[in-house]
């Protein structure tokens, strides 16, 4: 395998979060700040977050929309971010345009550098992009031109035998990507 940065190797996405870990105010500030570095179209910056801490209003909002199936493990983690992108619909507003790549293309690269950001502050991350967008949007009470996009759960390793078997499994198992020649059309 080539090189890589020991931030982008040692990235993965767990399930078993430690339950008594917290995020810090300066962790969480420290996330936003990668996150606003993110480059975008045109420097529209078209992310916007909604950060719950694990209990805080915000946090049971976000986790009462995901999978039934994912809220056991998503409360172990300590914080949990929605991910929202502008649409064209608030451009008048924002003055964010919606480029031709699309603003979920921005908020992915935003959400991207959060994630090496986690990592090298000893954090990790998982993503999910399976939840009830409308219902958190409804309870989140978000602008109309906010659109939910990712929930992404932060914390600090947990576990893994605090998952269910099948989980467990995921956890601790072989890692696979297609090899490089693969993605290469020509
Ligand atoms: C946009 C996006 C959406 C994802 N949605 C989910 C999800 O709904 N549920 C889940 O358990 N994991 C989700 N994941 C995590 C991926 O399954 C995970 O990143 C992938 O299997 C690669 O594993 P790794 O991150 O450990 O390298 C998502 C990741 C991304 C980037």
């Amino acid at each position: 395998m080539a090189d890589l940065t020991p931030l982008l190797a040692f990235r993965w996405s767990p399930r078993a979060f430690d339950p008594a870990a917290t995020l810090t105010a300066d962790e969480a500030a420290s996330l936003l700040e990668a996150a606003r570095w993110a480059p975008s179209a045109g420097n529209g910056q078209p992310w916007r977050f909604a950060l719950g801490h694990r209990d805080d209003e915000t946090w049971k909002r976000i986790l009462v929309n995901l999978p039934s199936d994912d809220q056991p493990w998503a409360r172990h983690a300590a914080a949990l971010l929605l991910g929202a992108h502008l649409t064209a619909a608030d451009e008048a507003v924002t003055g964010a345009r919606e480029a031709v790549t699309g603003t979920a293309y921005d908020l992915g690269q935003a959400v991207a550098h959060l994630t090496v950001q986690a990592t090298a502050l000893g954090l990790y991350v998982r993503q999910l992009a399976g939840f009830d967008r409308a219902g958190l949007a409804a309870d989140l009470d978000l602008p109309a031109g906010v659109r939910p996009l990712v929930v992404v759960a932060v914390g600090r390793l947990g576990d893994p035998s605090s998952l269910p078997a099948a989980l467990r499994e995921q956890e601790t198992g072989l890692r696979r990507r297609r090899p490089v020649a693969d993605l290469l059309l020509r």
